[in-house]
């Protein structure tokens, strides 16, 4: 599969098939990632790596914390607004994958759902923490975010599924708590991975985009 396909095939992943990953294979997806580009090459990714009886503990951490009625409180604020066009778009593509799913998105109740199938990883054999320093700069997020895609399609040229999840951030401190971190780190992403469940319905959604000719604007 050359680059084109991979990033054109990769797709987020919510139902896995129970075998583990060799650790092998998920240092080489993490050390492909490394070779991201970085603000002055800064390299501001911590990354840890939750599997086993570690990765149910972490998710019956945060089922508890959930039933316990904790408002989420993410290191990165879930947005409280989207200007209308973003919006519009984020509306339509939730509303496609209810359909898909066959649940109503505006139903309080199908939110409680989304929150504990992400608490649990959708299933995934491990869960992939990314985090940083919390004093660095915007550049570090947008570094970040480099880092997590080049993760996602080294993983998908290995045949992983993965899904990214800010949902899997929303009880930040009980996680920072559980991992270990010390004070002053910040949580930026949680990545479930393993091997997808080709035959899930959940898989079989495929999400649009806009038209090339809507996003650019050719000069010269
Ligand atoms: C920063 C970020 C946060 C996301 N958070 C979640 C999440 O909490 N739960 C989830 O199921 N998907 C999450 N997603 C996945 C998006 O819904 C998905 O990437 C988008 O709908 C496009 O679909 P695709 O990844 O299949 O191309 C997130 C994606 C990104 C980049």
């Amino acid at each position: 599969m050359d680059a084109i396909e991979c990033i054109r095939s990769r797709k987020s992943i919510r139902a896995f098939k129970p075998e583990t990953v060799a650790q092998d294979v998920l240092k080489e997806v993490i050390s492909a990632a490394q070779r991201s580009p970085s603000y002055k090459n800064s390299q501001p990714w911590g990354v840890a790596v939750v599997s086993g009886q570690r990765k149910e503990a972490l998710t019956k951490a945060l089922l508890e914390t959930l039933e316990g009625g904790s408002a989420p409180a993410p290191d990165i604020p879930e947005p409280l607004a989207w200007p209308p066009e973003v919006g519009a778009r984020i509306n339509a593509s939730m509303a496609a994958r209810g359909e898909h799913l066959g649940v109503d998105i505006n139903d309080p109740a199908n939110l409680v759902k989304a929150k504990r199938a992400n608490f649990g990883f959708y299933g995934a054999p491990h869960v992939i923490y990314l985090y940083q320093d919390s004093e660095l700069p915007l550049w570090s997020l947008f570094d970040m975010g480099l880092f997590a895609q080049s993760l996602m399609l080294a993983a998908h040229a290995r045949g992983l599924g993965t899904v990214p999840q800010a949902f899997a951030i929303d009880y930040s401190a009980v996680i920072k708590k559980f991992l270990g971190l010390p004070d002053g780190k910040r949580l930026v992403l949680g990545i479930s991975i393993g091997y997808p469940d080709a035959e899930s319905h959940m898989n079989k959604f495929d999400s649009k985009r806009e038209t090339t000719d809507d996003v650019v604007m050719w000069e010269g």
